[in-house]
């Protein structure tokens, strides 16, 4: 498992901030990109060996409708992810998708795919080995 989050070195955008007021958030609290449309973070990795990796995206949504997302690699192959609502701020839940990562480095980015911003992040989590936080350029 490799774990990308506000603590990660590899960090290096966030349109937002990252905030501690609701429980159940692993690391140091949680990514709560701004409401607004396009709104992302970005991380850099290195990866030793090309593939299909699950991603898991740790969100809650404490509101009403869905807050949907937008996953790219390299700036390729946008998934769209749904983060539907958990019930409240507090409640986690996981939402898994496929990527397709190259060997070496690569950039995720996941951005707001409506004006209501993203669900609160507390987590992505790539399943998988030789994976490593990269330099942010
Ligand atoms: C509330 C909540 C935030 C959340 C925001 C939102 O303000 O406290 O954690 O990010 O709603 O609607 O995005
Ligand atoms: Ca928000």
């Amino acid at each position: 498992l490799f774990e990308l989050d506000e603590d990660s070195q590899s960090m290096c955008v966030l349109n937002g901030s990252v905030d501690l007021d609701h429980d159940g958030y692993t690391g140091s609290g949680f990514i709560n990109v701004d409401n607004e449309l396009g709104a992302s973070v970005v991380w850099h990795i290195n990866v030793t060996q090309a593939g299909v990796y699950e991603l898991d995206t740790r969100f809650a949504n404490g509101g009403t409708v869905a807050r949907s997302g937008l996953l790219s690699v390299n700036e390729k192959g946008e998934q769209l992810v749904t983060l539907e609502p958990t019930s409240s701020w507090s409640v986690w839940s996981n939402e898994g998708i496929k990527v397709a990562l190259e060997a070496g480095e690569n950039i995720i980015t996941f951005k707001s795919n409506s004006a209501e911003g993203l669900a609160n992040i507390d987590k992505l989590i790539i399943k998988g080995d030789g994976i490593t936080d990269a330099l942010c350029p």
